[in-house]
């Protein structure tokens, strides 16, 4: 299995996860930074995963429009989508869903929300200012599943 992982992160979260799934999958990994780097093409690969991190209730732009721009080309792909964000349930379900599109979502083997952080060190002014007011947290925090990751690696390994 050769597989391409597609990420961008704003604090390292969407990073750590694209780095915990790379060790569990089997077979040569490849990881492209979205923001870092640009794509080209991805034949040669027969598994995609794309995962990105919410802000203000959307997944960066460079992942929507990679997925927009690549649609054809990921529904022929074995894939995983992942998201990292601190929202729960319905409400992380309901990101997830904006996030990617429903056909690629109907499409993938595998998908995740794979929980987030609130990385203070890493925030600028604004963003801890927002997140002292809206989340009411001040401190550091993480809250990326574990079991979420290996229940994803199982299933793009299967
Ligand atoms: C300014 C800001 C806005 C955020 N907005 C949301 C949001 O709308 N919904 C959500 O679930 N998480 C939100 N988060 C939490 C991020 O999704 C979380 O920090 C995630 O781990 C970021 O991943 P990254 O470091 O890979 O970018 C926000 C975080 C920051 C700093």
């Amino acid at each position: 299995m050769k597989t391409l992982l597609v990420y961008t992160t704003r604090h390292g979260c969407a990073e750590k996860c694209a780095r915990e799934i790379e060790k569990g999958l089997r077979g040569e990994v490849k990881l492209v930074n979205l923001k870092k780097e640009k794509l080209n093409t991805f034949t040669d690969y027969d598994t995609v995963i794309v995962g990105g991190s919410i802000h203000a209730g959307k997944i960066q732009k460079k992942i929507s429009d990679f997925c927009q721009k690549n649609l054809d080309t990921l529904k022929v792909k074995k894939l995983g989508l992942y998201l990292c964000c601190m929202e729960e349930g319905e409400k992380a379900q309901q990101q997830f869903d904006n996030a990617f599109p429903t056909d690629l979502i109907e499409h993938a083997t595998a998908t995740a929300i794979m929980g987030g952080e609130f990385d203070f060190e890493r925030m600028n002014f604004l963003e801890r200012a927002i997140i002292r007011k809206i989340a009411q947290v001040d401190h550091s925090i993480s809250k990326v599943s574990p079991e979420q990751i290996a229940a994803f690696i199982e299933k793009i390994n299967n």
